[in-house]
């Protein structure tokens, strides 16, 4: 076997050293892997430094294939001469690894703000340190316990680096916020795609399809945010840019700019789309709509919202959260049917769910459709009337395909963090009724919760962990989705300033949430193996 260069068997050191919960086994495949895909990083981010400098596409295409081609190479000899068939199942293709990081490289360089020059002096400066980038992401990935320290080392001793030699078209700029940040996400693209795969890949192992919401301006204007959507991301649902209010703010008018970028967001990707939502009584809901007339009028806005949304994608959404929170929401006073009190249960009666599911599938009947609803992944009154909606709808004939359970956790209710049996047991119940069933809204507050900050994110490591493990284990649950991907954007900040609820941090740094899910789908993976 070849000699090893000193840096992949420091790889292999801390592939050991780092015990724990390595994807995948430090073989020699591996280790190869991670040295092919380290030294494709530095070269890619040298050709994007000379583009950006030269601004010579062509001469920079080819080097890029070129180096891609090396990396594929690379990897498919690896994978021949890995006996134990181990290497090729569960890391990405060379190709896929490849595209993944010579985009994300690009991505990242486009994103550095300040002068052109001092940008390519910054790409530069970072080829040089892709090996170590990679080595500490991977050994922190591994095991964040044992490796937190080495990782912060690296990412503080690199942004002095910087600092104090600064590239000379930097001179006198401040290093842009984000650089290195960047640069370690560029290196958990890459060994993630070599060794360690993130939420997305191991989801798929697990048969668990993991989604997020985004804002597609939030996700343009920030450089990690792509790079995580690659990553650990397999499904998007836009958090508020397919609702009624953004799309169709006056009677024939729509709007479907925001939308449609969400939906080019997940073609990228590529990524499953779920659409949110179709009707929703409560929220974003505009004036003319709220204030209809008559059972007519309202009825003639819905059919042309829902003809008109649906037909808008036809085929390319998944799933349709075709009703939101047809219940009377937890803080308002109960009303008599247990259902929210909307104009459209006040105008087309409690019916106006099934009609919606009804026109629904007439619009796109590929689509799956859902009712999705907050406070009910734990049993009580609110469940249990849930329940009876479900099976009103289901024997009346409604084409409902399965329900959405938003967790919210330790919001609704409040304070309240349930087992993993708890959710399991609640997501049977509907399961059993012949019900596809997915985590849609997934965030867990720690805005009630007291402790240290260390003590509460360790706990909600847990409570990730719990949430996602009760999917795993209920055949039916095909997808978990965040409500969100980094603290930095969550909805819960507009009421909890402070609030952490999402699994990475306000520098998407990884969580102990991130790992409570990694843990969760490792597992289900190695189980779904047998
Ligand atoms: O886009 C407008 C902006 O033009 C305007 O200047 C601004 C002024 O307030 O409002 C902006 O719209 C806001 C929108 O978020 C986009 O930021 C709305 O006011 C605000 O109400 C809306 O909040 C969203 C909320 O649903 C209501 O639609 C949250 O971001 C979103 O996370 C939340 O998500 C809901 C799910 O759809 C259903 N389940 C519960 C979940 C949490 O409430």
């Amino acid at each position: 076997m070849k000699r090893l260069s000193p840096f992949v068997l420091l790889t292999v050191a801390f592939a050991f050293t780092a015990a724990g919960a390595t994807d995948l086994p430090a073989t020699a495949c591996g280790v190869r892997k991670v040295a092919t895909i380290a030294s494709a990083c530095g070269e890619l981010l040298r050709v994007e430094a000379r583009y950006l400098s030269d601004g010579d596409a062509p001469r920079r295409d080819t080097r890029v294939a070129r180096t891609l081609a090396r990396l594929d190479t690379a990897w498919d000899k690896a994978e021949v001469a890995d006996a134990s068939g181990m290497c090729a199942s569960r890391s990405a293709a060379g190709d896929v690894a490849g595209s993944r990081l010579s985009e994300a490289v690009a991505t990242t360089a486009a994103a550095l703000p300040g002068s052109v020059a001092c940008r390519a002096g910054l790409v530069s400066a970072l080829a040089s340190h892709c090996r170590r980038a990679i080595r500490s992401e991977g050994a922190f990935l591994r095991d964040r316990d044992r490796a937190a320290s080495e990782r912060a080392r690296a990412v503080s001793s690199l942004r002095d680096r910087l600092e104090a030699e600064p590239p000379a078209a930097c001179a006198g700029a401040p290093i842009p916020e984000g650089t290195v940040d960047a640069l370690f996400r560029l290196a958990g693209i890459a060994i993630g795609d070599a060794t360690i795969r993130g939420l997305r890949a191991l989801g798929h192992e697990a048969g668990i399809v993991i989604g997020a919401a985004v804002e597609p301006h939030e996700v343009a204007a920030d450089p990690s945010y792509p790079l995580v959507l690659a990553h650990d991301v397999a499904s998007l649902t836009a958090e508020n840019a397919m609702k009624w209010g953004p799309v169709h703010p006056q009677p024939g008018a729509y709007d479907f700019a925001a939308a449609d970028a969400v939906v080019a967001l997940a073609d990228a990707g590529p990524h499953r789309l779920r659409g949110h939502t179709l009707v929703w009584g409560a929220l974003q809901l505009p004036a003319y709509v709220q204030s209809a007339a008559s059972t007519d009028e309202l009825r003639g806005y819905l059919l042309d919202h829902v003809a008109t949304t649906i037909g808008r994608w036809g085929g390319r959404i998944a799933q349709w959260d075709v009703v939101n929170e047809p219940l009377a929401a937890v803080h308002e006073p109960p009303t008599s049917d247990g259902l929210d009190d909307n104009v459209f249960r006040r105008l087309l009666g409690p019916g106006y769910i099934a009609e919606a599911l009804h026109l629904a599938r007439a619009a796109d009947p590929g689509a799956r459709l859902y009712v999705n609803e907050n406070g009910v992944e734990i049993p009580g009154p609110r469940q249990d009337r849930f329940f009876a909606l479900v099976q009103e709808l289901l024997s009346s004939g409604a084409p409902l395909d399965g329900v959405g359970f938003q967790s919210h956790v330790g919001l609704i209710p409040i304070g309240l963090y349930p087992e993993s049996a708890t959710i399991e047991a609640s997501l049977r119940r509907f399961a059993d009724l012949g019900l596809e069933v997915e985590l849609t809204e997934l965030d867990v507050t720690l805005a009630f919760r007291a402790g240290t900050v260390p003590s509460r994110l360790e706990f909600q490591g847990e409570e990730y962990r719990n949430v996602v493990e009760a999917c795993t284990r209920v055949p039916a649950c095909t997808g978990v989705t965040l409500w969100g991907l980094s603290d930095r954007y969550s909805w819960l900040r507009s009421f909890f300033p402070n609030d952490r609820p999402l699994p990475f941090d306000d520098a998407w740094q990884r969580k102990p949430a991130y790992f409570g899910m990694r843990a969760a789908l490792a597992a289900a993976a190695l189980r779904k193996a047998g």
